[in-house]
């Protein structure tokens, strides 16, 4: 059945969007390296039409689909979940065109498989950009943001990728073609339908096109980079943010002193640019639309109260758009440099905010519990509470710190559901995390779920294990 599938999917596709062998390996692969299980092939669709007909031709064969943007996803979702299960990658790569972009009404239509990065770039030449900010903007596509629902720095204010979303064009496991890619704000006809495939994680169908909210680049932009002692000070400083500029506050991220060593050491071309490294670095990030709304006063008065209040013991602002770049460089590699430092246990959570240093102490104090000496790398969006709470084994305690992760897993999201937050904040469930959704999560909740998967993917060939376990998961 397999190549008798193959070969129809083949003819159907096209020479360049058929790839199987070695060629189909780095698909395969995770950004995590935990997982590299083969796939029968890659599909490599051009056209909305192209995608349904692989969809269809799998649906038939009973092979699992497993569509793949720019393969950053932390949990598992955008590569095959079963090494006995016979299964294709759909990757979007090919649809890259940005289509139209309405300057007046700040809307952009675009094929799913465009990268960030790329959009921003040509939005900005119309004074334009997607209020979303994350640091694997060099590869994720548009299709990957909309299917996790990604948050980020600017999440706090602009909302998740799912408020950006105006209008999708759906390829349903039917191999029906939704089209709902409707440049409106107001549309509700209904149930609203957009929203349901932001964060399906690629179980509901293929989202082959968007029309996305485009903002107006900011007129000025002041970034600094502060030392805290301690969370409580880092938080106490969030609440001034709040109260001096409100809506100006752009970015206020948290990192650790373990992250940031982690950064300087193995990720060449970043460095850290105060004198030494604090317990807390804060970067904060003001803009301003008009450049009669002067940001130097309000940070000046800002940062005096902050020196005055003692919550800020060293700091240093961006003077220049290079240097701008280089503090966010810092920020966003802290994934990267934890990478190279080796093997780790990601928990991507939420607490509410004023929460978020009693947090941190608890699941600190939880995970030394297991094994003295693990290394916390806690860091994140502060304004909205979402932490990184990401453990490395301690040097030479590879073997003893992993077989216990799951002891680890439980303390920390033990102390998630304690604080009342979030398992699962912006990277979603994946494969990863389905089965601590089951334990933690209402059983309505997931029951309500594994009934919307159920009614729109009856065969259950939509990326199966993501999300929801059903039944016929292995079909
Ligand atoms: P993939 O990883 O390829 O896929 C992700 C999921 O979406 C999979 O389940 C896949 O099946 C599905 N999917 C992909 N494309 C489609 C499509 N067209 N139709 C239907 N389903 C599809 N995430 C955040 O939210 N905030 C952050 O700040 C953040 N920072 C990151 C920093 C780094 C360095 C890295 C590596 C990752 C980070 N992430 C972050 C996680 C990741 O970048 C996001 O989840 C992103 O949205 C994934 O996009 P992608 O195109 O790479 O999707
Ligand atoms: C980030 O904000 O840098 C990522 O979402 C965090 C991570 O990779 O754990
Ligand atoms: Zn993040």
């Amino acid at each position: 059945v397999t190549s008798k599938a193959q070969l129809e999917l083949r003819t159907a596709l096209g020479e360049a969007g058929w790839i199987t062998g070695i060629a189909s390996q780095p698909y395969t692969e995770d950004w995590l390296k935990l997982s590299a299980n083969p796939a029968l092939g890659v599909a490599r669709p051009n056209s909305t039409e192209a995608v349904a007909d692989c969809v269809r031709l799998c649906r038939e064969h009973h092979i699992a689909l497993v569509p793949q943007g720019g393969k950053t996803g932390m949990v598992l979702g955008s590569v095959p979940g079963k090494p006995e299960q016979a299964t294709v990658i759909l990757s979007l790569e090919r649809m890259h065109r940005i289509e139209h972009i309405d300057p007046i009404g700040g809307t952009v239509c675009v094929e799913a498989g465009v990268v960030l990065d790329q959009l921003q770039q040509v939005l900005g030449e119309n004074n334009l950009q997607i209020p979303l900010h994350l640091g694997s903007s060099g590869s994720a596509q548009i299709g990957g943001l909309i299917s996790t629902n990604a948050g980020g720095s600017h999440a706090f204010r602009d909302g998740m990728m799912a408020e950006q979303v105006l209008g999708l064009e759906v390829v349903l496991p039917s191999g029906d073609i939704w089209q709902g890619n409707r440049a409106l704000l107001k549309d509700n006809a209904g149930y609203a339908l957009r929203r349901l495939f932001c964060g399906a994680e690629g179980t509901l169908g293929i989202v082959t096109r968007a029309t996305l909210q485009a903002v107006n680049k900011p007129a000025d932009i002041t970034t600094l980079l502060l030392s805290c002692e301690n969370l409580e000070n880092a938080l106490a400083l969030l609440g001034l943010c709040r109260a001096h500029t409100g809506k100006l506050l752009n970015a206020a991220e948290f990192m650790h002193a373990v992250g940031v060593n982690w950064v300087t050491q193995h990720c060449r071309d970043v460095s850290f640019p105060l004198e030494s490294v604090p317990p807390y670095t804060v970067l904060l990030e003001f803009v301003s639309p008009n450049a009669a709304l002067q940001l130097e006063p309000i940070v000046d008065h800002l940062l005096s109260e902050a020196m005055q209040r003692e919550l800020v013991s060293d700091g240093v602002q961006a003077s220049s758009e290079q240097q701008r770049a280089a503090m966010w460089a810092l920020r966003e590699s802290i994934p990267e440099g934890q990478r190279l430092h080796g093997r780790q246990l990601k928990h991507d959570v939420a607490v509410p905010v004023a929460q978020i240093a009693n947090f941190i102490a608890a699941a600190s104090a939880a995970v030394q519990n297991i094994m003295a000496g693990t290394l916390v790398n806690p860091f994140g969006h502060m304004a909205d509470g979402n932490v990184h709470f990401n453990l490395s084994p301690p040097a030479g305690a590879d073997i003893e710190f992993f077989e216990r992760s799951d002891a680890f897993n439980k303390a920390v999201y033990d102390t998630v559901v304690q604080f009342n937050g979030s398992i699962a904040a912006e990277h979603g469930l994946g494969r990863a995390k389905v089965a601590l959704a089951d334990r933690v999560r209402p059983e309505v909740e997931r029951a309500l779920m594994r009934t919307i998967k159920a009614a729109i993917d009856p065969s259950g060939f939509m990326n199966p294990g993501v999300i929801v376990h059903m039944d016929n998961d292995s079909h």
